[in-house]
């Protein structure tokens, strides 16, 4: 086996990876996911995932835990602050530094920017940024770019619509910056005022193809081979009303799926609202579920990575 270039270290920004060490992950989760449940247990046996969520989590913190008990670890966690002494009003550094104490690796997710970055400073264990603010979701555009190629065979030469929220959607920036890596045609789909925050490109601007839409046009739908759904982030309106100017822009139906590839590719990070009908959940377009599922296995072949020098 290649050099294991996880070991030991954080996972604040999907910029910190390059393709050869994706693509490295992709093929230990391939693997890992074919492993006897036996053997698999050993690769976290003994070790504590330890979790603070500042913010509401379904899919994120119950596929972290199921990643951890499925490689043999175990985890704990704060789930609510309320539940916790930050109730009491203590700092996030003072939470960090204790469950640096009680765990092997960190998993963060908090409202602030540069959150991740600020925790992984602090502890002596690594720390996987599980949602910082508007900024980052590394770990859902590493599962992201997996569905991807596991659908398609491929990654290169695509085209991917990305459509929603795309301008405080950390889902589409961690993707942006992943897909960065490939040869990929781009189509961003977004009411005006929630357009993708040019200044966040920064450093990945040359090696993208970008378009931008208000509204996908036919041509272009009939042309994609994934499209890639956000909900809008209501919480990260500084003002209600502009929010309720644009909820519910976009609906992606069967009417949508009747002018696509036949083969397109729906994902969504979810939760979902009302971006995609429950209507084409039983279609073989709807990836979102598959794209759930992964989000378990790519996070158990993360952590076995990161702990472990060299796995199996
Ligand atoms: C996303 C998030 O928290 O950024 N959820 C997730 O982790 N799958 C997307 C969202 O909340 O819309």
């Amino acid at each position: 086996m290649t050099a294991n270039h996880y070991y030991d270290r954080d996972v604040v920004s999907i910029r910190d990876f390059t393709r050869n060490e994706l693509e490295f992950l992709f093929n230990f989760t391939d693997k890992i996911s074919n492993l006897p449940r036996t053997e698999r247990s050993e690769l976290g046996k003994g070790r504590t995932l330890g979790s603070i969520y500042y913010e509401p989590s379904t899919r994120t913190r119950m596929s972290f835990e199921a990643a951890i008990s499925s490689i043999g670890g175990s985890s704990i966690g704060i789930a609510d602050p309320k539940s916790s002494s930050i109730e009491k009003g203590e700092s996030l550094s003072d939470t960090i530094r204790i469950m640096d104490l009680y765990s092997d690796v960190l998993v963060l997710r908090h409202p602030l920017d540069g959150s991740g970055r600020f925790a992984s400073e602090l502890s002596r264990n690594p720390v996987i940024n599980a949602g910082s603010g508007s900024e980052e979701h590394p770990t859902q555009a590493m599962l992201d770019l997996y569905t991807i190629h596991k659908e398609k065979g491929r990654i290169d030469g695509l085209r991917i619509g990305i459509i929603g929220d795309l301008k405080y959607g950390r889902t589409i920036y961690s993707l942006v910056y992943g897909l960065a890596n490939y040869d990929v045609d781009i189509r961003l789909i977004s009411p005006p005022t929630l357009r993708i925050r040019k200044e966040s490109l920064y450093g990945v601007e040359n090696k993208l193809k970008i378009q931008e839409y208000t509204d996908i046009p036919e041509e272009i739908l009939s042309t994609l081979d994934v499209i890639y759904v956000t909900r809008i982030q209501k919480e990260r309106f500084p003002d209600i009303q502009e929010y309720e100017k644009v909820k519910g822009t976009y609906t992606i139906d069967q009417t949508t799926l009747d002018k696509s590839k036949t083969d397109v590719s729906i994902m969504h990070p979810l939760p979902r609202l009302d971006e995609i009908s429950h209507s084409i959940d039983n279609t073989s377009n709807a990836t979102y579920f598959r794209q759930a599922a992964n989000g378990k296995e790519i996070r158990a072949a993360l952590l076995a990575l990161i702990i472990n020098e060299d796995p199996v």
